[in-house]
């Protein structure tokens, strides 16, 4: 049995554009789109939006984790355009025992802008 995975989406990201007063930041806006597209995600993923994940540079930021899995952080995510491939991702994370998805099959910005993982804790060896 695999374990769900959680999506954690940072909602004090700014992205790259001015934010004028009084707008949502981006990464709440990101959030936003994210669990607007959730229905879809089915079960598996659960959604939660947290305060920076220390990848401001490269905002907007998401991490998706699960007991046992690997960690992966993702970068430069546009609420506008990714909310769809985060999903996805974190949909096909859920799915694999180790949250190892076929690299080929991850959405394209997903394989572009994964700015780290890291392994789950106790893991002997790397896959
Ligand atoms: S504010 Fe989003 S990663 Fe720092």
């Amino acid at each position: 049995m695999t374990m769900s995975s959680t999506l954690y989406v940072c909602v004090t990201c700014r992205g790259n554009g001015d934010i004028s007063a009084g707008e949502p930041r981006p990464g709440a806006r990101l959030l936003a789109a994210i669990e607007h597209g959730s229905a879809e995600v089915g079960e598996g993923v659960a959604v939660i939006g947290v305060e920076c994940l220390s990848n401001c540079s490269r905002s907007c930021s998401a991490a998706v984790a699960a007991p046992g899995k690997w960690t992966y952080v993702i970068g430069n995510l546009d609420p506008e355009q990714h909310a769809p491939d985060i999903l996805a991702f974190a949909r096909q994370h859920s799915a694999h025992e180790l949250g190892l998805p076929v690299w080929r099959e991850r959405p394209e910005h997903i394989r572009k802008n994964t700015i780290a993982r890291v392994p789950p804790i106790a893991l002997k060896e790397s896959p």
